[in-house]
């Protein structure tokens, strides 16, 4: 999705600007410019589609130096990637803007400018605000007084940055629906849409709020909240994660995060379980008091996030014994939703900035729930301010687009989710949430074990070099796994994957089955293995191949068409977090065979901030 980074200093600013821009490049964009006052006195901007590095060799070729600029990677909403769509936009040679969001009026606010006399040159909801600004400029000639003015006639989500010719000492920025940081220097000051894009050069940050427009000088920022009254915003200091952007010893950044696994998993955990318990307090002070209330759950995520909903329903139905139902956001937030008394809303998010998701929780809101929670890896996203409950997960910043990392630990979440709930309602069976405190503490040592498959799964990706379909297949908790399985495949080597459970088979898909159509399985050591078993036999017998993910003890061996892959034991209630890994594993393996871009595939983003 769009990123934003912005600087005003003393040195020249295009190369921060420019390393900046490579920072965001994990949220995903397909177009990327910048604009700069020039040391000659001019407002020039660069704009190329496609990487970052194509803007790169654009400035190398003609070069800006100055000592303030905006630059931008567009992710293309309103209008193709083109480069007259790109930003920063202009108005005249005196005013640019770049923009994350979505003005929702643009069109009604084009034709009033149009009628004033502005002309546009792309086709963007962007142009609309930096037309709209000179014109406010024309009677409140104050910058920031003008950037107040325009956003009040803005309708959507903003997060935005302008700086003009006449005024080129300070950066403006306005926040409302997507977020913005102000990074700290020493006679310098910087803005992005991420931190991650200014630990470069800065590890002091100040984060906007909803409605804040900003004023940042080399030495002075000054921050106006919604009604305009000037406020303080506190100064973090940024510790962990400078080294999320590097990729260190790994070939991409999706390998890097599906290794660091067993760490952000142990990570999760840390502090949050007692000796034989789950410590219910790591969900906020009021949790246990909230918990005790709760009869019936709602989760709403998307994608993958959706993927670990679905297991987490297993676990709750299952294991506390409380009725659960998960739906993927955008469904959920424009359904009439007829809400059970007592019942918690759950949203689950890597980003936190998921714009159905976060809709679905404000609609939530004014639907009669008990209260909220966020179970989300970024502690500063809109999703946990506005949320009652939170837990973090602590996956650090994920770069590649496909998530890996987030989805384990949002699973370990879910699952002291799970029991927390259940000890709080004392519906857990007698010695289940002790045995599982015990397999928890054990789960990063096991992911290891996984991980060691990496060569085995690396080979058995051969398979799949020439196919174009493939279905995954599982029963119980381990079908959300095959669904997220198959998502992970299309995804990133853009082979056709469908999920079914293995029971679905014969009700139609099946008829799919051939040579051509290899067939991946989970198969943990449980009460469905036997039924499972028999739904194999059934691709077999049509000629479909099998790649079969299953526990040591299962008593499954390689045959005709039959790969078995041999996954360490494990409990069965922790086996969807288990069985990911392979299948990780094999979506990552059979990418890079396939030569796509791996950590930035075709037609995604990162975090979807628009609907
Ligand atoms: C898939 C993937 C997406 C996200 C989805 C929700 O690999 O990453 O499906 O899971 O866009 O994003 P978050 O979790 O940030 O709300």
């Amino acid at each position: 999705m769009c990123g934003i980074v912005g600087a005003v200093a003393e040195r020249n600013i295009t190369t921060i600007l420019i390393e900046g821009l490579k920072r965001l490049e994990y949220r995903g964009y397909d177009s990327a410019g910048l604009a700069v006052f020039t040391q000659q006195g001019n407002l020039e901007r660069r704009r190329r589609i496609g990487k970052v590095s194509e803007l790169e060799t654009a400035v190398a070729a003609e070069p800006l130096a100055g000592n303030l600029g905006i630059a931008h990677t567009r992710w293309a909403t309103h209008g193709a990637p083109t480069e007259h769509n790109a930003h920063p936009h202009f108005s005249g040679h005196e005013l640019a803007v770049v923009h994350n969001g979505i003005i929702e009026n643009h069109e009604e606010l084009r034709e009033k400018l149009k009628g004033l006399g502005y002309s546009f040159s792309s086709e963007t909801d962007t142009e609309v605000i930096v037309h709209l600004l000179d014109h406010t400029l024309k009677t409140l000639p104050d910058l920031a007084d003008a950037l107040k003015a325009a956003v009040k006639q803005l309708h959507g989500a903003y997060g935005l940055a302008v700086i003009s010719a006449k005024q080129p000492d300070r950066l403006l920025a306005a926040r409302s629906g997507s977020p913005l940081v102000i990074g700290l220097g020493h006679g310098e000051n910087f803005l992005a849409s991420d931190q991650l894009a200014l630990r470069q050069v800065t590890d002091r940050f100040m984060y906007l709020e909803e409605g804040d427009i900003a004023e940042i000088r080399r030495d002075q920022v000054t921050i106006w909240d919604v009604a305009g009254t000037q406020v303080q915003r506190e100064t973090v200091q940024y510790h962990e994660g400078a080294e999320a952007a590097d990729k260190g010893a790994y070939r991409h950044f999706m390998l890097k995060e599906i290794h660091e696994q067993p760490t952000v998993v142990q990570r999760t955990l840390e502090g949050r379980l007692g000796k034989d318990h789950v410590m219910v307090q790591a969900f906020g002070p009021q949790a246990a008091e909230l918990f005790a209330k709760v009869r019936n759950v709602q989760i709403v995520a998307c994608g993958t996030s959706y993927h670990a909903g679905m297991v987490a329903r297993y676990w709750l139905e299952s294991l506390a014994g409380i009725p659960c139902q998960v739906e993927v956001a955008s469904e959920f937030r424009y359904r009439k939703v007829v809400v059970q008394p007592d019942t918690l809303f759950v949203s689950i998010s890597q980003s936190g900035e998921t714009a159905d998701t976060l809709a679905a929780l404000r609609n939530a809101k004014e639907l009669g729930f008990l209260g909220s929670l966020a179970i989300c890896n970024v502690g500063i996203s809109s999703l946990v301010r506005e949320s009652d409950l939170t837990l973090l997960t602590q996956a650090g910043p994920e770069i590649g687009v496909a998530s890996t990392k987030a989805f384990t630990t949002q699973l370990v979440s879910l699952m002291l989710l799970t029991l927390s709930l259940g000890q709080v309602r004392g519906t857990l069976a007698a010695g289940v949430e002790a045995e599982l405190v015990e397999e928890l503490r054990r789960l990063p040592t096991r992911l290891g074990e996984a991980l060691a498959m990496d060569a085995i799964v690396e080979k058995t990706a051969e398979l799949f070099a020439d196919k174009h379909h493939t279905l995954f297949l599982g029963r119980g908790a381990q079908f959300p796994v095959a669904m997220e399985g198959a998502l992970k495949l299309k995804e990133i080597s853009y082979i056709h994957a469908e999920a079914y459970p293995a029971g679905e088979l014969k009700h139609g898909p099946l008829a799919l089955v051939d040579s051509d159509m290899p067939v991946v399985t989970v198969a943990p050591n449980n009460e469905l293995l036997e039924k499972l078993k028999s739904n194999l036999q059934e691709v077999r017998a049509r000629g479909g191949e099998l790649i079969v993910f299953a526990d040591e003890a299962a008593g499954m061996s390689n045959g005709e068409g039959t790969h078995v892959i041999a996954v360490p034991h494990i409990i069965d209630a922790l086996a969807p977090i288990l069985y990911t890994i392979p299948l990780q594993l094999l979506s990552y393996y059979v990418a890079v065979l396939k030569g796509t871009d791996v950590d930035q595939p075709r037609n995604l983003a990162k975090s979807v901030t628009v609907e």
